[in-house]
C-alpha cells in the first residue's frame, strides 16, 4: 500500500492494456473503495456497473472509442432521484459532484494495486446508456477501463499550469 503523496504520484491515466483479465478481488477492492467515498448528504446517488463478459465490453466499445482494450469497465454514474438538492443554490444537484469523487476513489485504488486506469468523457451518455439498456433514471459521468497496464503515461500528464495561475491567498 503507498503513501498517499507517493499514490497520487503514481496515478496516470493509461491508453493500454495488456489483455490478461482483472482478478474478482482486485475488482471488489476497487468497489469497496468507491462505497468509501464521501457524497452529499450521505445520499449515495452512485451507480456501478462492472463491464466484464465478451458481450458488455463489444457493447461499451461500439459507442466508445477510449477503452484502449481494457478488460474490464467501470460505467459510474448517479440515480437523480437520489442525489442531493441543494435549496439555497437551484437548480444545483450534488449527483456528478457524488460520482465524481467516486470514480476518484476507484482510479486511485486501482493505481494502489497495481493496475491502470483512465478516465474517459469522451462519449454520449444516451448511447452508453442504449446500448446497456439503463434506467431513464440514471446519469452516466464517467467510464472508467481498467487492467493491466501495458503503456507509460503520455507528455500531458506533467504539464502543469504554475501555482500562481491557479492558486490565491486571501
Ligand atoms: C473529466 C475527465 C474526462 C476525461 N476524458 C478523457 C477521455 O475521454 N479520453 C482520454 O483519453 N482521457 C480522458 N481524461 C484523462 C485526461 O486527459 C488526463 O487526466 C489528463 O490529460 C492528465 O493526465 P494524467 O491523468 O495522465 O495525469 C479525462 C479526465 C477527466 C478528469
Amino acid at each position: 500500500m503507498m503513501d498517499f503523496r507517493d499514490l497520487a504520484a503514481a496515478r496516470y491515466s493509461c491508453r493500454k492494456f495488456k489483455p490478461e483479465p482483472v482478478e474478482d478481488n482486485k475488482i471488489a477492492d476497487i468497489l469497496n473503495a468507491a462505497k468509501l467515498a464521501p457524497t452529499a448528504k450521505n445520499g449515495q446517488p452512485q451507480k456501478i456497473w462492472v463491464l466484464k463478459s465478451k458481450e458488455a465490453l463489444e457493447k461499451i466499445n461500439s459507442v466508445c472509442k477510449c477503452i484502449f482494450g481494457a478488460p474490464v469497465v467501470f460505467v459510474v454514474g448517479y440515480d437523480r432521484e437520489r442525489d442531493w438538492k441543494n435549496p439555497l443554490m437551484p437548480p444545483y444537484h450534488s449527483g456528478e459532484t457524488d460520482a465524481a469523487i467516486v470514480c476518484t476513489h476507484m482510479m486511485l485504488e486501482a493505481c494502489d494495486i497495481g493496475l491502470g486506469s483512465c478516465w474517459v468523457g469522451f462519449f454520449s451518455a444516451d448511447e452508453v446508456k442504449k446500448a446497456l439498456g439503463l434506467p431513464e433514471n440514471v446519469t452516466v459521468t464517467a467510464l472508467l477501463p481498467v487492467g493491466y497496464p501495458d503503456a507509460e503515461p503520455s507528455e500531458r500528464h506533467t504539464l502543469y499550469r504554475d501555482d500562481p495561475e491557479i492558486v490565491e491567498y486571501m
